[in-house]
């Protein structure tokens, strides 16, 4: 079978270390690999409330942070979600394929929703659905994603599966969710057990791609750690989730393993580790701010990458709805 990429990501906040490491620099290997398909899902945001002037900017933001960060126009499509139709049109048939059941076990739901579920919009409960709606509508094959997405690409798989069989077709491509690199999941430099996140109040949690080289340098020397020096090898992390995290982060952005990181940095405290650790993230990450600085000043750019992306997704989109449309029985008069 022939391979297909999808992904997306919220326009909501700033793209952060763990959105590139977890996703975007997946994405920029993939579209030199297979036919690669990249959407900034506003339709997705909204399932939370969104100030609309905000959500236009960000949605624009969003875009441009993907194409600093060396997604390319040329190789991959980019598009913002509602700018193709066919999403919303597919996640209406899924939501009739999709089981109450399946939606209650998504963990996800239940960490957006907090204490207040009946409080929660009915579009954050199907948020999954529309999710897969995004990935089956173009019979995507691989979807590279961070380690919390992995359940709702099985969620994808199961409502692929249920709506072949339902309709005695073999319409829909089961997607495979590709979890890789040594950082698929970032952690909050203020606590290394939980996951660096753009909704984290403290920003002193996360590193931006929009950070000066002074508040990458502050935010890591300020990271919480503990007293001891680093291990020799990876079992010696164990128990340590924060020396864990930063040697992670280290071994991606240097694109080499926990374990060569330790071969060169065992023995030593953080007090020499973590001016190593600002160097390299600084030096990786001051060319996309500065691209990201100059595509923001050009916007009207940003929206005719998007603009051609949408069409060109919405060609390869319509034609599968159409087929969806047609097996479920809808009168096309
Ligand atoms: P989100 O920011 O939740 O819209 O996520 C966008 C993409 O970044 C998804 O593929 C996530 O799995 C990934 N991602 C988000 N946070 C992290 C993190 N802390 N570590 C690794 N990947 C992440
Ligand atoms: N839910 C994903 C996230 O929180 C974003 C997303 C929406 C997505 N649709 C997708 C990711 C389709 C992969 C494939 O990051």
């Amino acid at each position: 079978m022939t391979k297909r990429v999808f992904s997306g990501i919220q326009p909501t906040g700033n793209l952060h270390l763990g959105n590139y490491l977890g996703a975007i620099r997946n994405w920029v290997r993939w579209q030199d690999e297979a036919p690669c398909i990249f959407s900034v899902v506003d339709l997705h945001a909204i399932t939370v409330r969104q100030n609309p002037a905000e959500l236009r900017a960000q949605t624009r933001e969003m875009a441009a942070a993907i194409l600093a960060a060396g997604v390319d126009p040329a190789k991959a499509v980019l598009f913002n979600q509602s700018a193709v139709r066919a999403h919303a049109e597919l996640c209406w048939v899924l939501n009739c394929v999709a089981r109450i059941g399946w939606l209650n076990r998504m963990t996800q739901f239940k960490e957006k929703a907090g204490k207040d579920r009946e409080g929660a919009s009915v579009g954050l409960y199907v948020y999954p659905v529309l999710q897969a709606a995004d990935i089956l509508v173009y019979l995507a094959t691989h979807v590279p994603v961070g380690e919390d997405q992995k359940q709702h690409i099985e969620l994808a798989r199961d409502i692929a599966q249920k709506f072949n069989n339902d309709y005695e077709t073999e319409l829909f491509v089961l997607p495979e969710p590709v979890i890789t690199g040594p950082a698929t999941r970032v952690m909050s430099l203020r606590d290394g057990t939980k996951k660096m996140s753009k909704s984290d109040p403290s920003d002193m949690s996360r590193i931006n791609l929009t950070d000066t080289a002074d508040d990458i340098v502050s935010k890591i020397k300020k990271a919480k750690t503990d007293p001891e020096v680093l291990p020799e090898s990876v079992e010696g992390l164990e128990g340590r989730p924060e020396a864990q995290n930063l040697v992670g982060i280290y071994a991606a952005l240097a694109e080499t393993t926990p374990q060569a990181v330790l071969a060169e940095f065992a023995g030593k405290g953080f007090g020499v580790f973590k001016p190593a650790l600002a160097e390299l993230t600084v030096s990786r990450l001051a060319p996309i701010a500065t691209r990201f600085r100059e595509l923001l000043a050009d916007p009207a750019y940003v929206d005719s990458v998007l603009r051609e992306g949408a069409e060109k997704a919405d060609a390869i989109a319509r034609p599968v709805l159409d087929k969806v449309y047609d097996t479920v029985g809808f009168l096309r008069p």
